[in-house]
């Protein structure tokens, strides 16, 4: 077994820093190092060559520290030379870090607010489950009108009673908040509601559950002109300056007259020229739902507009099938 005088004199020949280490466990290791044992033994011998010994061994102890620590440095010094101080590679590549972000619908509903907040208009909220009274009797809708039809409505089990108006469903539109709001507020008013709406649909344009924003602005002298004026802006700022749109009469219970504007989309492939996809239906506040939400029809008047959210995104981005926004394929979302 090498010596402690050996095993200092072996410190000038090191190459590595592991050797370096070996040497220094078998001189100072805590159990079985030889200058560890060597000076624990000191305490059994006569005290006059306690105090020789002693002597010898520290210096030897200071030696092998001193050399030690100095080997230590050197080799640390030509690591470091060999393959720089900074051992960063960043020609290196390494997996990419992937941060989540809002889906493109919650994400463009941000747009949406803040557009028509530039244009005063107030942010509202209202219930995803409705009643048939609020879903279409309040909007004007006849009694016999086929929209309230059970093929197209997601209607719930009706939970006390059972007559007609408290029927609860899962609204169709976005246009029942017009009645909340029209309760809540006085007019003058503008707001919007974005919100998430329910139809038994099913295919390419059309999904079970989409986005719906309404907008209602109700004042004195309001006209035609205001409300295409804010929906055109909108539409530019929305979907495309170059938007190419048209007009055409509609009808919907709950205004009048009513319209709807018709967007040109190139996401069908198949037609070369696009096809014309309806995005949004308006008109002025029909007087006897203004009269239902508490407001007098002789003294105000409003307009009221309700667009399809993933509609202005599939004209915006040219997305051709409206279930690729609900399939969850990092493919689609990470392109927004
Ligand atoms: N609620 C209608 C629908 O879902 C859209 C609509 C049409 C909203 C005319 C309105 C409006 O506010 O004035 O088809």
């Amino acid at each position: 077994m090498a010596s402690i005088h050996d095993l200092i004199t072996s410190i000038a020949s090191v190459t590595s820093l592991k050797e370096l280490a070996s040497i220094e466990q078998q001189l100072f290791g805590r159990k079985s190092g030889l200058i560890t044992v060597a000076l624990k033994e000191l305490k059994d011998l006569p005290p006059k060559e306690k105090k020789e010994k002693a002597v010898a061994f520290n210096m030897q102890k200071r030696k092998a520290q001193e050399l030690l620590e100095e080997k230590h440095t050197a080799l640390e010094r030509d690591y470091f030379a060999k393959h720089g101080q900074d051992t960063l590679d960043v020609t290196l590549s390494l997996p990419l870090k992937e941060y989540g972000h809002l889906h493109l619908i919650p994400e463009y509903i941000e747009e949406i607010k803040d557009v028509f907040g530039r244009m005063g208009f107030d942010v509202a909220d209202g219930p995803e489950i409705e009643t048939e009274e609020t879903n279409f009797d309040l909007l004007n809708f006849p009694d016999d009108h086929p929209a309230r039809d059970a093929q197209g409505i997601f209607y719930l089990a009706p939970t006390t009673s059972n007559t007609k108006n408290t029927k609860p469903l899962l609204r169709a539109h976005t246009s029942p908040v017009q009645i909340h709001y029209m309760k809540q507020h006085k007019p003058p008013f503008r707001m919007i509601c974005p919100g998430k709406v329910y139809r038994k649909d099913a295919d390419a344009t059309h999904s079970p559950v989409f986005h719906q924003f309404e907008a209602l602005m109700v004042d004195t002298h309001i006209s035609l002109a205001h409300m295409k004026g804010v929906m055109e802006a909108a539409m530019r700022e929305l979907i495309s300056e170059n938007l190419e749109f048209r007009w055409r009469t509609g009808y919907f219970p709950f205004v009048k007259p009513g319209l709807e504007v018709d967007v040109r989309w190139q996401g069908d492939k198949e037609t070369k020229e696009g096809k014309w996809l309806e995005i949004v239906g308006c008109g002025m506040v029909h007087p006897n739902v203004l009269q239902n939400g508490g407001i007098d029809p002789n003294q105000w008047q409003g307009f009221a507009f309700g667009f399809g959210i993933e509609r202005m995104l599939m004209i915006r981005h040219q997305i051709p099938d409206i279930r690729m926004f609900y399939e969850g394929d990092p493919r689609f979302l990470r392109q927004f």
